[in-house]
């Protein structure tokens, strides 16, 4: 068991690209200029069609078929993870991670008075992984595992679907597809263990029962969903940054540089089919997201901002539901807790690649907004913190729970993949200070989450905008 994932960060080669900004390289494929064209695929061809048909469409648009169409989505396809994928993350470094959650949950459990029946419920699960490990550590404590009725998991691709069913166990002779006409893309199995498994499309859809208090996590989510792209125009308003197809001349648009490139160079990369184009007027969009006071005042002209309607729709349902149900959520990503503004990137064979090359190819991410989602929720839940992963997993034990892993090996090399997969995930350096926890708690709770500071009443959910100066 001890470094069983170890072997992804394995001591003297270089670590695995995580799917965060520090070591950033943009020198993926297609990122340099005068790298020739690869023929578009069946989905680079669908978007390339719609811009023709309806003109250039938003980042967040093209962010969302990319990702996720059924036509040669990246995740559609869920080849990303691992050595042999494009990324590694945290639950697959190491099982310490996941086993440390599987503890706070515990421990909050205790604090919410024991509740008899929760519902483990995860977004954007990947390789059913970190459920795994937490299950595999929840059996530790049987009281709290015989609470756990059911886990949801909310996932779109039926690939990466197909690869949480195996991981967790799960029967196949008692998988089925749930017929429901509120949840078309729902499907139930049972896994190892006897817990009822069950799948959902979108969050909207997921439906424990009732009298069951959700304990939620989200790893690596939120910086998955679209996100749009402003830059304030030399007359001080908003416009709208749109994806383009690079050979279409289009009047109603301004070029701008592509993703990853610096300000001063203007040449697209010939490698790209779509491009970057700044909208002439203020979009809808633009006046719609950025109607906040703080957008006219904190932000000068060239800057540019990503704004994720999508998380803070996902945010406000969790928060709601949390609230009613007397639940708990940790959303756990890389950002920061503030509104920024060049971020957005593509991601392939553990390098940074330039998003507008050949959409399914690559994962494409944004740093997540923190700021943003404690806005989301306001009214509704209590959110506490961010507070970086490193600080967070050192008070929630990963030293002792190290030291166990190391004594139960006599061998060096598992030793030192142990102690290197600790690394990874705690020194600020790598990413114990991008990635960062939001704790989501019902808003009529005193209760503060172990280990996020109590809140100074004005600061529970106030939004916070940082310009970053550049
Ligand atoms: C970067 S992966 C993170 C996987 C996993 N949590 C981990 O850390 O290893 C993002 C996950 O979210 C899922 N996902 C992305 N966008 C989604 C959406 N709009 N709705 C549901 N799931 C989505 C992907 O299929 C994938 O499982």
């Amino acid at each position: 068991m001890a470094g069983r994932r170890a072997r992804w960060c394995p001591i003297g080669e270089p670590p695995l690209q995580q799917r965060c900004p520090f070591s950033a390289r943009s020198d993926g494929p297609g990122a340099a200029a005068g790298v020739a064209k690869e023929e578009l695929g069946p989905l680079g061809k669908h978007i390339r069609d719609i811009i023709l048909a309806t003109g250039p469409i938003s980042v967040a648009k093209y962010m969302q078929l990319a990702l996720t169409s059924p036509i040669g989505g990246y995740y559609t396809r869920g080849q990303a993870f691992g050595r042999e994928g494009d990324f590694v993350t945290s639950p697959e470094i190491s099982q310490m991670f996941g086993e440390i959650m599987a503890v706070w949950f515990r421990l909050h459990w205790e604090m919410l008075g024991r509740p008899a029946r929760t519902a483990l419920v995860e977004l954007g699960p990947g390789r059913g992984t970190l459920m795994d490990d937490m299950l595999r550590a929840a059996r530790r404590f049987p009281e709290f595992f015989a609470s756990i009725r059911g886990v949801h998991l909310v996932e779109r691709s039926p690939e990466l679907r197909r690869v949480q069913h195996d991981r967790l166990g799960c029967d196949a002779q008692q998988t089925k597809i749930v017929a429901d006409q509120n949840a078309p893309e729902r499907s139930v199995s049972v896994a190892r263990g006897g817990i009822p498994i069950h799948w959902y499309d979108m969050l909207d859809a997921v439906d424990p029962d009732s009298d069951c208090v959700p304990l939620v996590i989200a790893h690596e989510f939120f910086d998955a969903l679209p996100v749009h792209k402003f830059e304030k125009g030399t007359d001080g308003l908003w416009h709208e940054l749109l994806v383009d197809v690079a050979e279409s001349s289009n009047n109603r648009a301004v070029v701008l540089r592509p993703p990853g490139t610096q300000p001063q160079q203007q040449q697209q990369p010939e490698s790209c089919h779509f491009k970057l184009v700044r909208t002439r007027s203020v979009s809808a969009s633009a006046a719609l997201l950025l109607r906040d006071k703080r957008f006219d005042v904190q932000f000068d002209k060239g800057d540019m901002v990503e704004v994720s309607p999508e998380s803070a729709r996902v945010m406000a349902q969790l928060a709601d539901w949390i609230s009613r149900r007397n639940g708990l959520g940790l959303i756990i990503d890389y950002g920061q807790d503030w509104t920024q503004g060049d971020t957005f990137r593509g991601i392939k064979n553990h390098r940074f690649a330039n998003p507008l090359v050949s959409p399914g190819s690559m994962d494409l991410t944004a740093d997540v907004d923190f700021s943003y989602l404690r806005f989301a929720a306001r009214g509704k839940a209590a959110c506490h913190g961010p507070i970086e992963q490193g600080a967070f997993l050192h008070a929630m034990g990963i030293q002792a729970r190290l030291q166990q892993l190391l004594q139960a090996t006599s061998d060096s090399k598992t030793q030192k993949d142990l102690v290197d997969c600790y690394r990874r995930l705690t020194d600020p350096l790598s990413m114990g200070r991008v990635y960062k926890m939001l704790a989501v708690l019902p808003g009529s709770s005193a209760v503060v989450p172990v280990p996020f500071a109590p809140p100074t009443g004005a600061d529970l959910n106030k939004p916070k905008v940082e310009k970053i100066v550049r």
